[in-house]
């Protein structure tokens, strides 16, 4: 666990008293946490902070909600489905409070940044102790003693997007190897189907500074993939004090010393640059994958959506980006069903699809988000039309993921050996593209970066066999 030092010192005295607090309460045992994480990430990365601030406490972590004196939600709001089972999850800590009257819960994350949530929570679910919005995870030390010290009251903080970034907060990392470093918080695009800019507020940059010390100190430590988050990682820079834009924050990051990948998600290809993909070709560091989300593939959808680009400006950047980068790997998001789309321009969706060939893509059913433009609009495409469209979609896909699966066989690779497979005797590996590759070999490869033969294509992953084996 990274513990840096200058984490807010009005926070380091409430730590110190929940310390006290929890101590009385469990009697010497070390408290129990669950921190649950659902949706992208960033929400990962969030929970990694919160965690890092509950280790600072004293707690210890654990899977099992009957065993936690603390249960923390950690909630995603992107589309209905996701918020509707965790409403569900949520209900089912009734049963668990009543056996255990002093576990806290707290709900915090996107979701908690809507005022119906809010309402909903108090209403549906008293026994939910704290409510923490996004910009909060700082106050959680101060937010826990109150909600310690007034048991039959609901805490909340939320709806308080600050201009600054706290840049000192722990942070508990569950994985050795991998490590997400957020580059940029918040979006300003207003896509008019996502909720995300109304809870998580206006986009501002880190630090280069910060973010190349905190690089450094992670391959230091052995780390070797690192991922840059940001919801438009394109538009980093924006609002910082010096004249920086992500290409050059990437060059900053390759020249760092020492054997790691970098790469980044989600990038918007409105901002996307030439600069951008030059900058990947003459790396050394920046891994040959790119996650452009395109959402739909025509011009009249993508204008409902707010995207600011059209489909010769995606595929220019694309096609740019196969030329500078021949062995580039291709992902992206895709929203089935917006309202209004019609068959034929659902139909421009899939001939994109055929035309750029992604190894693979997050697929999305138009989920209506109360409060974007998009909620408005009238949508008269059954579910079931929807739904078809939908199997159509996956059905394209899957077949171009076949091939491009085909197409490694006999390439050598690069991978990264990162745990031992569920088969008895095969490692776990993952190329820069973000394929997984199976193995035969021996544990001490964990951890390590190794070439391999592609050998085989399974549906999901691929074979392969060290070089020189
Ligand atoms: N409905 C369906 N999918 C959505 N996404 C964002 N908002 C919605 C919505 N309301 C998808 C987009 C985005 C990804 C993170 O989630 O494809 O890129
Ligand atoms: Fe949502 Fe668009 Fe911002 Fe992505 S860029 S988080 S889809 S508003």
């Amino acid at each position: 666990m990274e513990n840096k030092t200058h984490f807010p010192t009005h926070q380091d005295i409430y730590i110190k008293s929940i310390k006290k607090l929890f101590l009385s309460h469990f009697s010497d045992n070390i408290p129990l946490a669950v921190v649950k994480t659902y949706g992208c990430q960033q929400n990962f990365s969030d929970s990694e902070k919160i965690k890092g601030i509950l280790k600072n406490i004293g707690f210890d972590f654990t899977t099992d909600e009957k065993k936690a004196d603390l249960i923390i939600f950690n909630t995603c709001a992107i589309r209905e489905h996701a918020e509707d089972r965790i409403f569900g999850n949520i209900g089912a800590l009734k049963n668990i409070k009543k056996e255990k009257p002093d576990l806290i819960i707290a709900v915090c994350g996107c979701m908690t940044e809507q005022e119906s949530v809010e309402e909903k929570i108090k209403r549906s679910f008293p026994f939910v102790d704290l409510i923490l919005g996004t910009d909060s995870i700082y106050h959680l030390p101060q937010m826990l003693y109150s909600a310690m010290k007034e048991r039959d009251k609901i805490i909340v903080e939320r709806g308080k997007s600050r201009d600054i970034i706290d840049e000192d907060i722990p942070t508990f990392r569950g994985n050795k190897l991998k490590a997400s470093v957020p580059i940029m918080y918040g979006c300003d695009n207003f896509c008019s189907y996502c909720i995300v800019p109304y809870v998580r507020g206006r986009e501002k940059s880190r630090a280069p500074e910060s973010v190349i010390s905190e690089i450094k100190e992670l391959v230091d430590k052995g780390y070797k993939d690192i991922t840059l988050l940001g919801q438009n990682v394109n538009s980093y820079g924006k609002g910082l004090g010096e004249k920086i834009n992500f290409a050059d924050l990437l060059k900053k990051i390759d020249a760092i010393n020492g054997e790691f990948w970098v790469r980044f998600m989600t990038s918007h290809p409105k901002d996307a640059s030439f600069e951008l993909i030059d900058t990947i070709a003459q790396s050394k560091h920046i891994c040959h994958h790119l996650h452009l989300p395109f959402q739909s593939g025509n011009n009249r959808i993508l204008k409902e959506m707010n995207r600011h680009y059209n489909r010769e400006r995606y595929l220019s950047i694309v096609n740019y980006a196969k030329m500078k980068i021949p062995d580039i790997i291709l992902t992206s998001d895709v929203i089935v069903g917006f309202p209004s789309e019609t068959t034929e321009e659902f139909e421009d969706t899939l001939s994109l699809i055929k035309e750029v060939k992604f190894s693979s893509l997050f697929t999305f059913i138009y989920s209506k988000r109360p409060g974007t433009p998009a909620s408005k609009m009238e949508d008269k495409t059954s579910k079931k039309e929807k739904q078809e469209r939908f199997r159509r979609l996956l059905e394209l896909q899957s077949s171009i993921s076949d091939e491009i699966y085909r197409e490694q066989i006999g390439k050598i690779e690069k991978v990264l050996v990162e745990c031992a497979s569920p088969n008895e005797g095969k490692l776990t590996c993952r190329t820069g593209g973000g394929i997984v590759v199976e193995i035969k070999g021996k544990k001490d490869l964990i951890g390590k970066f190794a070439d391999v033969e592609i050998t085989g294509a399974r549906r999901c992953n691929l074979l392969g066999e060290v070089c020189g084996d």
